[in-house]
This record gives structure tokens, sequence and C-alpha cells, in this order.
């Protein structure tokens, strides 16, 4: 077996598969940044590396299932390098890892290393102990030490070049929505201080990141520590002291929940420009019956009231939601109240889901399963009409004009690629040395799901 301890001075591929939310996608380049000092460097293809990890998500019907078919095939490629005389560490890490380690340690005994979400931290401990003794080694504690504690300062991620970044600055839920996982995955919630964040994001700006999503399950319930280390900052407190970050043009956050939408941040909407008027903002469903049944803690009233707060504060704002059809007990009559209230608040974009029993939660075990025909359906007609929602809001904004960041090069020669505030991708004629700046364009055109848009001036970060 080759030597695995740190020994930076040999390089060795890193290949990561990253499914999920984005949070599973920071996680990787966390993953990413704590293995560099044991010398794995990322690599395009699973073939030429050391070390694969497969970084799962437990959210969907058949999570397990769809991870033992790509382990399968991820096996295939280490017994090939085996075969000519190449070890290749094999690792599960997120969400389908912390709920189903052992089992899957059970039924795919070659993989090397099971982690959980809160231990990539001891990733560098578990690949050299792998290398001591062989065998597996399984890590699904939630440790007394958090891995944000734990991570080196200079770990995060930062690869040149982004111009935009997600940092995570809040994990894991105590809401217990009937249908989800997320809660056993990932946790209790817990926040990170207000200082690891501040330097995190002054690091992605000095190294080029205009925009960055804050990123949590339950991202405004975030209370940080402040720099006392008594008194704690809320969601709008910490995107005010971002916004002053030089370089750092705009702030998202994702995912919030209803209940978590204070006075506070609804006006930070209003008195901070660097928030961009995007929200993100989960109803699942337009039934009362239905939001008890799921455990949301609000009706749908006070989700309108809610959106028309946020309206007013930020007239523009554009909204976007996750809906689940055919929770257990959802009748055509709660069905139909989901459609009004979509028709009543319009979205600009959506991700709507077929619900899926997900073992150990409580909506799992209820009876009044709804049957499969009757869950497409639903989604079919939902889908059809935030479609068409969608397309509306794009057409909205042909004619107007824009803030764009620009992200790159357009596919197409002479093209660049940017978004809106509203997070939209538009494409417009323009050369590379814009890459990076925010311009205004005229938006011309609606395509099927993006904007083209003519460059109108340049203002290089004014
Ligand atoms: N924290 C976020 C959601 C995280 S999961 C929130 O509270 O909104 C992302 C989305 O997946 C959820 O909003 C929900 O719409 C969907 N989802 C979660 N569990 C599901 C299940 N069992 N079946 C179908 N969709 C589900
Ligand atoms: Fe899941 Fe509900 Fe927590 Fe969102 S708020 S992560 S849906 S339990
Ligand atoms: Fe999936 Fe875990 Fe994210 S279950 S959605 S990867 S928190």
């Amino acid at each position: 077996m080759p030597e695995l301890s740190p020994s930076p001075s040999r390089t060795r591929g890193l290949h990561i598969i990253t499914w999920g939310c984005q949070m599973n996608v920071y996680d990787s380049a966390r993953m990413a940044d704590v293995l560099r000092p044991l010398g794995y460097q990322p690599v395009e293809r699973p073939e030429e590396a050391d070390m694969i990890i497969l970084n799962t998500c437990h959210i969907r019907e058949r999570a397990a299932e769809k991870v033992f078919s790509e382990l399968g095939r991820l096996r295939g490629i280490c017994e090939e390098r085996q075969a000519n005389g190449r070890r290749t560490l094999l690792a599960v890490a997120g969400c389908v890892a912390q709920a189903e380690g052992e089992e899957l340690l059970a039924r795919a005994p070659y993989v090397d290393l099971v982690l959980g979400p809160q231990t990539y931290h001891r990733l560098p401990e578990m690949v050299a102990k792998v290398a001591r003794a062989g065998g597996s080694v399984i890590e699904t504690d939630f440790p007394a030490e958090t891995k944000f504690d734990a991570l080196p300062d200079e770990a995060a991620p930062q690869t040149p070049g982004n111009l935009t970044a997600f940092l995570t600055i809040q994990e894991g839920c105590d809401k217990f929505c009937s249908f989800c996982v997320v809660p056993y995955t990932r946790g209790a919630e817990t926040s990170r201080p207000v200082a690891a964040i501040a330097a995190e994001a002054r690091r992605m700006a000095a190294s080029g990141v205009r925009e960055i999503t804050l990123l949590g399950q339950n991202v405004n319930a975030y209370h940080g520590l402040d720099d006392d280390g008594v008194s704690t900052v809320d969601l709008a407190g910490l995107a005010e002291r971002l916004r002053h970050i030089p370089g750092l043009e705009r702030i998202r956050y994702t995912t919030s929940h209803p209940r978590d939408m204070t006075t506070r941040l609804i006006e930070a909407h209003r008195d901070n420009p660097a928030l961009m008027p995007f929200l993100h903002l989960p109803v699942q469903s337009g039934s009362d019956r239905v939001l008890k049944a799921m455990n949301r803690g609000h009706t749908a009233a006070q989700y309108r009231e809610l959106v028309a707060e946020l309206r007013k504060a930020r007239p523009d704002l554009a909204l976007s939601s996750d809906f689940i059809v055919g929770h257990p007990g959802e009748t055509e009559e709660d069905f139909e109240a989901t459609l009004q209230l979509v028709r009543d608040i319009r979205f600009a974009s959506a991700f709507s889901f077929k619900y899926s029993p997900r073992p150990g939660t409580p909506a799992a075990g209820q009876p009044a399963q709804v049957p499969e025909d009757v869950k497409s359906r639903r989604l079919a007609v939902l889908q059809a009409l935030l479609r068409e929602q969608q397309d509306t809001f794009n057409a909205s904004l042909v004619g107007t004009v824009q803030d764009i960041l620009i992200t790159g090069p357009g596919r197409k020669a002479g093209q660049l690629n940017g978004r809106t505030p509203y997070l939209q991708p538009v494409h417009f004629e323009g050369t590379p040395d814009l890459i990076g700046q925010i311009v205004q364009v005229r938006i011309t055109e609606k395509l099927s799901n993006s904007l083209s848009a003519i460059l109108l001036k340049e203002h290089p970060d004014a």
C-alpha cells in the first residue's frame, strides 16, 4: 500500500462527486481544502484519482440505491487501477453517509471511508488511519467540536478566478418538518461566529469574489456570536457587516424558513443595497391542513402576509419557493389551495417535488399515502403553472435596464455571461476584460431559460 501520511511534495489525485444542495457543494470544496496539505490535488476523471469522494444527498427517493449504483461504477475504476498497482481510497460523505453509514459499509465493504457532514475536519486523520490499519473507517458522530472551529482558517474555499461563491454560515435544523431528513443528517441548528464568517468573506473578496451566497438549511435563523463572545448577531446584522467588505458587491442567502423572516430582515431588503432582490422562501403547500400536518409552523395567510411585507420593503423582490405535492393526507382541495397560493403570489422561479417517504421521518409512517399517479398528475399541473409564471417574470424584464455581474465568457465567441440581480442568466456581446465587473445592459429577448441583452455602458466598480 502506498504511503499516505502528509507529504505535500508528492501530489495525489482527488476526485469529488457532489450531489444534493449547495451546502454539499461548499462542503466538497472544504474537503478538498483539508486534503490539500496531504498532497491531494483535484483531478477531472476518477480514473486519475488516488482518492474518490462521493458526497451524497438523502433528500430524494431511492437516495441509497443511487449511491450503491454509483459505488458499483467507482469500484470498477478502483479495481482497474489496483490491477495496475495503484491504490485508490473510496470515501462516501454527506447525508446518506450520515443516515445510513453502517448499512452502507455492510453492503459495500470495499468502501474505505464513511463520514457524515459534521466530521470533514477529521478527514486527514481518517486517511492516516486507513493507511495504518487498512479496513474501513466510519465517522458519523456529531462531534463536540464543530467542523468550522476545527478547520484551519486558510482552508477557506477560494478557487482563484471565482466571481461568485457560497459561504456556509449556519448548519442543521431544529424544525422537524414531517417529511424531511435534514434534522437527522445535519443535526441541531448551529451558527458560525461573525468574525469567522467575516474573515472568510474578506478572503473570498480579496481573491476576486464579487457575489456571496450565505448558506444554511435555515439561514435566516442565523444567530452567530459577535466578537465580544456574548451577544449574538442576526442575519440582517451579518449582511450589514459584510456589505462593507471592499470588492464584495452582492449578497444573497438561502434557504430561508418563513417562520424566521423577521421584521429586521425584511427591513434589510429595503436598507441594505448589497442584498439582492431575490428570495428563496419555501412554502411547500398552500393548504393550512397540509402545512399543519407538515409541522411547518405557519399558515398560508401568514405566508401571504410575509410576502406582502417583503414587497412593501422591496417592491421589485423576486420570489422563489419549494413545493411538495402529495404529502400524506393531501386532498384535491388541499392541492387546489396550493395552486391558488401560487396564482396569488406569482413566483419568479420554483422547485417542486412529489412527496417521497424518507425512512425515519414522521410522514413516512402515516397511513394516508397519496397514490403515485395522483402525485404525478398534481406535480405536472403545478409545474405547468410555475413554468408559466417563470416565463412571465422573465419576459417582464425585456426592455428594462439591468445591472449585470459578468461571470465569464459566453458559449459563442465574443459573448459574455452574467446574472441579473434576480439571478437569471444573461448573455450579451462584450470583451473578456469586462469579466468580473458589474455593467448595465438592456434586456432584448427572453429565451427559454435565459435572457439576451446589449451592453449599455461600462461602469467598472461604480
Ligand atoms: N431547509 C429548507 C429545505 C431543505 S430540503 C426549507 O426548510 O425549506 C429542500 C427541499 O426538498 C424542501 O424544501 C422540500 O420541498 C424538498 N423535500 C424535502 N424532503 C422531501 C421529501 N421527503 N419528499 C419530497 N420533497 C422533499
Ligand atoms: Fe427540513 Fe423543515 Fe428543516 Fe427545512 S425547515 S431543513 S424542510 S426540517
Ligand atoms: Fe441533501 Fe443533505 Fe443537502 S439531504 S439537500 S445534501 S442537507
